[in-house]
């Protein structure tokens, strides 16, 4: 270990995501045992810009791996995209000796990273959200407890559905991304997904499509909507007047969000949370972990931030053929 950092900081920011609890836990007792001064930011960047800033100890985080949401809550911070709000956050990172901040959260989280960064304080990123949209990393802490919630929520959806021999519209959480929804088109055997990442799809194809599937004998057809594609209820309504089949919109909201995380999201966040701190140990700084291909990696922040990543096309293909 480099002799002159001794303190860090942690904060978790943007949406939750079950297993920040277990990042958490992961970078407080890896520090402590290593001998750093762990201190905890509340409520994201806007906390860390209110000083709301904790001491944490190894008792701070029992009892927490298996917690949804995050115990040093969360924000999202408008203050923090101004050059104002980013030089007041290094400042007081500054004055409260936090060397290295680990910040747990999205891409918007890792952006606020980068600009610390610019104002001189280390930072390190672990990638946490349901939406799995974070393009260095194949996992993102928060996804598999979040594609499990909504897989079960739709599978009951789909008993009412078949009962009432209805078709039903699900929407699940993502904004801009669409994997939530392929993963849970693909494990609830869903007739058709909507993704924000292919937002024209054809509306009169989709009524020929369940007339066609009624006239074969299936009893129900699941829809699984993006949050991004949106407007479920105006189409329900629509496929219900054309095909005069009962149809109803489903928006699964916020539960995706919370609940206690699963074995991956907890076994993952470990690791992750464990890492970043030994990359604060062996002085690789202003990084963001992850995984690719089953093995942990870490890319420089600013490197990380210019990737991208698309849909998996085979996916999309094999949903289509099943
Ligand atoms: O955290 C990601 C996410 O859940 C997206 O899927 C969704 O679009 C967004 O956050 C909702 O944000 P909020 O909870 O602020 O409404």
């Amino acid at each position: 270990m480099l002799e002159n950092i001794h303190t860090i900081g942690v904060l978790t920011s943007g949406g939750d995501a079950p297993g920040m609890n277990a990042a958490i836990r992961a970078v407080v007792r890896t520090a402590l045992y290593h001998g750093l001064t762990v201190r905890g930011i509340q409520r994201g960047y806007h906390g860390l810009l209110r000083e709301e800033i904790i001491h944490l100890s190894r008792n701070d985080v029992s009892d927490i791996i298996q917690k949804g949401g995050t115990i040093l809550k969360t924000a999202r911070s408008q203050q923090m995209l101004t050059t104002e709000g980013q030089r007041r956050a290094a400042a007081i990172l500054k004055k409260y000796g936090i060397q290295v901040l680990v910040v747990i959260g999205g891409d918007g989280t890792f952006s606020g990273a980068q600009k610390l960064a610019d104002y001189g304080i280390s930072v390190i990123g672990i990638p946490a959200t349901i939406d799995l949209d974070i393009s260095c990393t194949d996992y993102t802490i928060g996804f598999d407890t979040a594609a499990n919630t909504a897989m079960e929520a739709i599978d009951k959806i789909r008993d009412t559905s078949t009962s009432h021999e209805r078709c039903s519209i699900v929407e699940v959480m993502g904004r801009d991304a669409g994997y939530l929804a392929l993963w849970c088109g693909i494990a609830n055997g869903a007739e058709l997904i909507l993704l924000p990442e292919r937002h024209n799809f054809d509306e009169d194809a989709i009524i020929d499509d369940i007339l066609e599937n009624r006239r074969k004998g299936k009893k129900h057809f699941i829809i699984i909507n993006a949050e991004g594609v949106g407007n479920s209820i105006s189409l329900a309504k629509n496929i219900e007047d054309a095909t005069d089949i009962e149809t109803r919109a489903t928006i699964l909201g916020h539960l995706q969000r919370g609940g206690s995380p699963s074995v991956k999201d907890r076994v993952y966040a470990s690791i992750l949370g464990a890492r970043a701190v030994e990359l604060i140990l062996e002085n690789k700084l202003n990084r963001v972990v992850g995984f690719k291909q089953g093995e942990v990696i870490d890319f420089n922040i600013d490197d990380a931030l210019k990737m991208n990543k698309k849909i998996p096309e085979y996916q999309l293909e094999i949903a289509k053929i099943l």
